[in-house]
């Protein structure tokens, strides 16, 4: 199936790059304060920000944060922000959430970290057992270091070289996944990274059973890392039968099989894997479940688990494998970890949840129908998104056709300017916990009133 490139026959360009002009000075209007925020902090910040991500996210000026409550975030001119963008999916929750809040603040004044376990420890690795069907577990601070350890362990325990994954991944700042196809050749896709650190990343099409099958018969490939439904290309579902095939191919070869659920733990109670009964060797949870404190974990089969405690890298002892970090599986991070999945993480907020999202992948197709779009909407749970062809990618590929940056530039500062703060380009727009019926039809409305102005 091939999807039509539409947008120069649907989209004035002439027309969006004048809106873009006009809404970015209305931006900068709007701004001031922030403009010499990071006028200051250009001082003694590359680009004048923490974390250069932040500069490189949008194309428009950095706003400097003042505070958030629920859906809302309030910059530091006093613009309010209802928030689609969830900071990545990292604040699904909303901000200020009180359960988080309290849990964090009780643990942080008992003592935050401890460089050993406290009891939640146990608690929170028995609640992902039962939700996500993997016996054991592992913490770190971020799903780029789980999935970093991911790949050492299989690499130990196969003895083998190379990885695969899919073309419109991402799976962190990790030197093996930060590559790109050539060609057919795999190469580094950002700068400063190890000479060769390519060399053991082979990337094929999602979907594409028979290329994998042809891969891992060379008997060389450790493990397969993958979404469950690719979302860092807009969405990419799936076809039916794909993962049962990919676990069966995976499992003849002896190549080990990571689901990556940093995203997608949210769009289900127990993740895309739970829902669609998946059966992989690990499976890594990010973006402090959706609370906003820096924690990730991965889950593995028992078979892993052996290996990994009977491998341990001891300090003064025999070197196993090199796992952990000082301030991984911290105290704060599991009490914070446990509220999560006591109190707010439940079945109940996850029908909720997908209701929301069902809502706005309704709302934009009717959206696209009424103005004889012949586009489509995204929908994989609370996320949604505007796939301009009307038929949904298959493939990275064409996942990519989707992320036409002019567009989604133009529609992120137009709704930005009317209090809408929309996703980033990778992605598209999703409800979280803090959000209402009501909020996402203010989405939907101002996203409507965009169309028409480019139209
Ligand atoms: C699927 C997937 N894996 C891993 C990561 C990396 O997460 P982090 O930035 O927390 O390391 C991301 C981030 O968006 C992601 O989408």
């Amino acid at each position: 199936m091939t999807i039509n490139r539409l947008k120069p026959t649907v989209i004035d360009r002439e027309r969006l790059a004048a809106l873009r002009q006009s809404e970015d000075v209305a931006f900068r209007d709007r701004t001031p304060k922030s403009a010499a925020a990071h006028e200051r902090a250009r001082a003694h910040m590359p680009n004048g920000v923490p974390m250069t991500w932040m500069a490189g996210l949008w194309r428009t000026p950095p706003i400097y944060i003042d505070s958030g409550a629920g859906p809302y975030f309030t910059d530091i001119d006093g613009n309010r922000y209802l928030d689609f963008n969830l900071c990545d999916l990292s604040m699904t929750v909303g901000y200020g959430n009180a359960v988080v809040a309290e849990a964090s603040d009780r643990q942080a004044r008992r003592g935050a970290t401890f460089l050993a376990p406290t009891e939640d420890a146990s608690v929170v690795s028995e609640h992902l057992a039962a939700r996500m069907r993997l016996a054991f577990w592992q913490y770190t601070l971020s799903a780029s270091d789980s999935n970093t350890e991911v790949i050492r362990i299989a690499r130990f325990i196969t003895r083998r070289p190379k990885i695969v994954i899919f073309g419109g991944h991402y799976h962190g700042h990790i030197e093996e996944t930060l590559v790109r196809d050539d060609h057919g050749r795999t190469v580094a896709e950002t700068a400063g990274l190890s000479p060769g650190s390519a060399a053991h990343t082979i990337i094929l099409p999602f979907n594409d059973l028979d290329a994998l099958a042809r891969v891992l018969a060379v008997g060389d490939v450790a493990l397969v890392l993958t979404e469950p439904a690719m979302t860092n290309c807009n969405v990419i579902l799936p076809d039916p039968g794909f993962h049962e095939g990919m676990r069966a191919l995976t499992r003849r070869h002896g190549t080990l099989l990571c689901i990556d659920e940093a995203h997608t733990f949210q769009f289900a109670y127990g993740g895309l894997s739970r829902e669609w009964a998946l059966e992989p060797d690990f499976i890594v949870l990010g973006k402090g479940l959706g609370s906003g404190i820096a924690f990730s974990m991965y889950g593995m089969s028992e078979a892993v688990a052996l290996s990994v405690s009977a491998n341990l890298d001891g300090d003064a002892g025999p070197r196993g494998i090199a796992l952990g970090g000082t301030t991984y599986g911290s105290a704060l991070a599991l009490a914070v970890a446990r509220a999560m999945l006591e109190d707010i993480m439940t079945p109940v907020a996850h029908a909720r949840l997908n209701e929301l999202g069902r809502r706005l992948a309704d709302g934009l197709e009717a959206a696209f129908q009424h103005r004889a779009l012949p586009w489509t909407a995204f929908r994989c749970g609370p996320r949604s998104g505007y796939c301009l062809a009307p038929v949904l990618p298959r493939t990275g590929d064409e996942g990519y056709q989707s992320l036409d940056i002019e567009l989604i530039d133009a529609r992120r500062v137009y709704m930005a300017n009317r209090g809408i703060w929309d996703a980033v380009a990778s992605a598209g727009p999703q409800a979280s916990i803090a959000h209402t019926e009501a909020d996402v039809d203010r989405y939907l409305t101002t996203s409507g009133e965009f169309l028409d102005a480019i139209l």
